[in-house]
């Protein structure tokens, strides 16, 4: 048994000399691994009596299963003390005052939201504001989805104890809430448009619990599918600074628009360049303000029309500056930050974009 406790003893000075993960792993592979000590001894064991087999098999398997156990043992520790080290390294003493190295920056979705302020203000649109914790009415049953409508289950939707005006708490789904506030809160015509936050329960690498969308609505005597085309169109190609930008119109089905349609840009599928290239990316939901919608509000659809759209803020953000993943946005990563943010003292203007 004197070599069993051998490779014990030396496997234990072996980790005990391993700084990281990588020696670690040597180790284990000259041990453990295909063509390893204790490998090379279970294989041995074929030749033997079958006497032998027997008591040399159990020593060798309990040898496995202390050894197992050493592995285990140093690999936690070294995984702790790599955190650790990680810890002490990106430590952050938040109660030294600012200096001037590294200046602030601007989040990228602050920045879209600033960019999408300026280009509809400059169409006549004000800025609007939801609630985060909304009742059932103002994020469903206003917008013409009534309970146990599918689209209900679409969005899955985070429920919240306690209700106000007799009506069920939840976290928004959608920005389409300031669509009825806006209606409620002022007299048409009205355009506004409202950026914020918005809430599913979906986590994975392409979505996020909370992001962020932008919702406009327009309401006037007279507005017609037109305006809605005119208005989007010229908002893609600014925001995006490609004056030739295409942008196409498809019908779809919203419950709170009538016609309802998907809006797409032209993008290359194969390189992810915007504008040329053939292929059709999906951007925005729009449509004509459902009659019923504006009845819920109190306006007469007889007299005035509207439309409205919804977008969101992560996806063109990602789109108009190559961003490939989306979980880095709420992860407060300085290096990230750097790298995308934008310089506060460089306000947004109509006349910039990916073509700029
Ligand atoms: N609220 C929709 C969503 O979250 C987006 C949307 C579609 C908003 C059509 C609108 C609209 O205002 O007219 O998917």
């Amino acid at each position: 048994m004197h070599d069993l406790d051998h490779i014990q003893a030396e496997t234990d000075a072996a980790l005990a000399a391993a700084s990281d993960l990588r020696a670690w792993d040597a180790i284990r592979v000259g041990v453990l691994g295909k063509s390893g000590r204790l490998t090379a001894l279970l294989k041995e064991l074929g030749r033997a009596t079958s006497d032998e087999r027997r008591e040399r098999g159990a020593a060798l398997n309990r040898l496995k299963g202390s050894l197992t156990a050493s592995f285990e043992a140093r690999r936690i520790a070294l995984d702790e003390a790599a955190l650790d080290a990680r810890l002490a390294s990106e430590r952050l003493d938040v109660t030294l005052p600012p200096s001037p190295e590294p200046p602030g920056l601007i989040h990228p979705i602050s920045r879209t939201m600033e960019e999408m302020a300026a280009i509809f203000g400059a169409m006549g649109f004000t800025v609007g504001e939801g609630l985060d914790v909304q009742t059932d009415w103002f994020n469903f049953a206003a917008l013409n989805i009534p309970a146990h409508h599918p689209a209900r289950a679409d969005q899955d939707t985070f429920y919240l104890p306690g209700e106000r005006d007799g009506r069920p708490l939840l976290l928004r789904t959608q920005t389409s809430d300031v669509q009825i506030i806006s209606m409620l809160s002022q007299t048409p015509p009205l355009r506004v448009i409202a950026p914020g936050r918005t809430y599913r329960a979906d986590h994975d690498a392409t979505h996020s619990p909370m992001f962020h969308q932008c919702e406009g609505i327009a309401i006037d005597r007279g507005l017609t599918l037109g305006h809605l085309k005119g208005c989007l169109t010229d908002f893609l190609r600014t925001f995006f600074g490609l004056a030739a930008l295409p942008v196409r119109f498809r019908s779809s089905y919203f419950p709170f628009t009538e016609p309802s349609m998907e809006v797409d840009i032209g993008w290359n599928r194969r390189t992810g360049d915007i504008g040329g290239g053939g292929d059709w990316l999906e951007i925005l939901g729009s449509g004509m303000v459902h009659p019923r919608v504006l009845a819920n509000c109190g306006i007469d659809p007889w007299e005035w029309q509207g439309f409205a759209f919804g977008m969101g803020v992560e996806r063109v953000t990602m789109l108009k500056h190559g961003i490939p993943d989306l979980r880095p946005f709420y992860e407060s990563d300085m290096r990230w930050l750097r790298h995308y943010g934008f310089n506060p003292l460089a306000p947004v203007s109509l006349h910039e974009g990916i073509g700029a």
